[in-house]
């Protein structure tokens, strides 16, 4: 029987998270460990990892690692994770964003910092660190990609491997001059290798060198097999055959749930909604909008990039506000989008609201008090806001691409007539099909009992791990059998 775990990862929630990869490398181990396995995490220790975690011990010391003195320590998360720390102050010394400097760059050294991650788990998986020897690497997205290489170059028992992605979209490129900084055989850089058009790809490394490849939703994991989709990778994704599999991802349904959030003026639960009106009131109220319980309030949580779509609805807003909705924006991202929502909360102040930066607290009030969620994403490989948004009866209006497309019943007229719909999905992601959307979202807001139907079916769906987390079980066995 399968049962030590090695997840391997760059930022994991409550301790450090820039996107969604934090959540689920936070909730996902709770979720395995309540199905009996043995869970550790691995990721650096950034000073925000050192400043939140307890119980540290060191276990070993790194004298001479990738250019400076390391150690790995045990230690655990408030919210009961086990966790090993690689503590390298010469890599991961730097305070705020794991990935680039406070000009937004990113940090010149990064090859080095997360090959060191990946070559640290390597050894520590084989139990060459410790005493504890893991049965399944899980590594997640580029930054953890190596692992499998550098366990393709240890001797003797060897764990098996499983490597995420997240998201396509970044591959670790880097110039092939630093294999020796990276301890990689000149062999490992070919075409069946690491080699991506003359460039190092961590991304690459892992999919070629693990045992299973996952993403994040059945529908990213067909997407990506395209040339569209498929970011330069579609070729290589297409052969890996049924070593590529989707499996979706869930929240951590104590950390959202709209019963007990603490963050909420008013809880509240699928039978009793009428805390949401109040919650409702207070957002208004917070963000300087209109106070009306008839208008419905949109709302946006997200980075504000490309990839978000948020540009379709920057153009949107003056749609928005013309039928007498209104807007509130939580998020940070690209200076254009930024501007964008600021200029339109300046010149709308009654009818949209803006906030440019990171707020957890305010995520979850955004949540409880708002009516509807926007995700016009030209592609997501799962999203958790629109599962978080199910969970409080905020009704997601989504683009129909990857997780989104598995995760939100369209309220179209057939599912209506069965008593479905948990949101709304529009497609292709156009301004157009946006704003058809947005009407559709109007239509059903004036229909009051449909309305509280589809927020009940939302509220009503088990978005929590235990389903992901019994897949990925049943992939470690699989894997672990072979
Ligand atoms: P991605 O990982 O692509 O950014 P996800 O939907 O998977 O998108 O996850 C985003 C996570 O980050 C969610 O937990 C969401 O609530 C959170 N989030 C995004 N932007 C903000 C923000 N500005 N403030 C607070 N939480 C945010
Ligand atoms: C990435 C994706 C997002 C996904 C998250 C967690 O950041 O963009 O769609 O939900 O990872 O898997």
């Amino acid at each position: 029987m399968v049962n030590r775990v090695l997840s391997v990862t760059s930022e994991c929630f409550p301790l450090i998270k820039t996107g969604g990869l934090a959540d689920v490398a936070g909730a996902l181990p709770i979720a395995l460990e309540e199905q009996g396995f043995d869970v550790r995490t691995l990721l650096p220790a950034f000073p925000a990892v050192l400043k939140t975690t307890k119980s540290r011990k060191t276990l070993c010391k790194l004298p001479d690692f990738f250019g400076g003195s390391a150690k790995l320590m045990s230690a655990k998360s408030a919210d009961g994770l086990k966790l090993f720390l690689l503590n390298a102050p010469h890599l991961y010394g730097d305070e705020g964003n794991p990935y680039q400097d406070d000009a937004g760059k990113d940090r010149a050294n990064n090859h080095i910092r997360f090959a060191a991650l990946s070559y640290a788990a390597a050894k520590l998986a084989t139990g060459a660190l410790t005493n504890w020897q893991a049965e399944i690497v899980h590594a997640h997205d580029w930054q953890a990609g190596l692992t499998a290489l550098y366990l393709s170059l240890e001797s003797g028992k060897k764990p098996k491997t499983v490597f995420t992605i997240h998201n396509l979209a970044f591959q670790g490129l880097f110039p092939p001059t630093e294999l020796a900084a990276l301890k990689i055989p000149k062999a490992c850089f070919s075409r069946n290798g690491i080699e991506y058009w003359d460039k190092i790809s961590f991304l690459k490394a892992g999919i070629v060198y693990s045992d299973a490849v996952t993403t994040v939703s059945p529908s990213y994991a067909d997407e990506i097999c395209s040339d569209d989709g498929g970011m330069g990778f579609g070729g290589l994704l297409s052969h890996c055959g049924d070593k590529l599999s989707g499996i979706l991802n869930g929240i951590d349904t104590n950390i959202w749930n709209p019963e007990t959030d603490g963050a909420l003026t008013r809880p509240y639960s699928r039978n009793k909604l009428a805390g949401k009106a109040k919650n409702k009131r207070v957002l208004q109220e917070h963000f300087g909008l209109k106070i009306d319980s008839d208008a419905p309030l949109f709302c946006v949580i997200s980075r504000l990039t490309e990839q978000k779509g948020l540009d379709l609805l920057a153009a949107a807003v003056p749609h928005i506000i013309g039928n007498g909705a209104q807007l509130i924006v939580l998020g940070s991202g690209e200076a254009k989008l930024e501007k964008a929502f600021i200029t339109a909360a300046g010149a709308h102040s009654d009818h949209v609201g803006c906030f440019i930066g990171y707020d957890e607290n305010l995520a979850h009030q955004i949540q409880g008090g708002a009516d509807v969620i926007f995700i016009p994403s030209r592609f997501e490989p799962c999203g958790l806001t629109q599962l978080c948004a199910m969970r409080y009866g905020t009704l997601p209006l989504v683009a129909r691409v990857g997780g989104l497309a598995d995760t939100v019943i369209d309220a179209n007229e057939m599912a209506l007539q069965l008593g479905l719909g948990t949101g709304l999905q529009f497609s292709p992601v156009t301004e157009h099909a946006l704003k058809s959307a947005i009407d559709r979202t109007l239509r059903l807001w004036n229909d009051k009992k449909t309305w509280r139907k589809l927020q009940k079916n939302a509220m009503n769906l088990d978005v929590s791990w235990r389903g992901p987390a019994a897949s990925y079980a049943a992939l470690y066995r699989r894997i672990a059998a072979k």
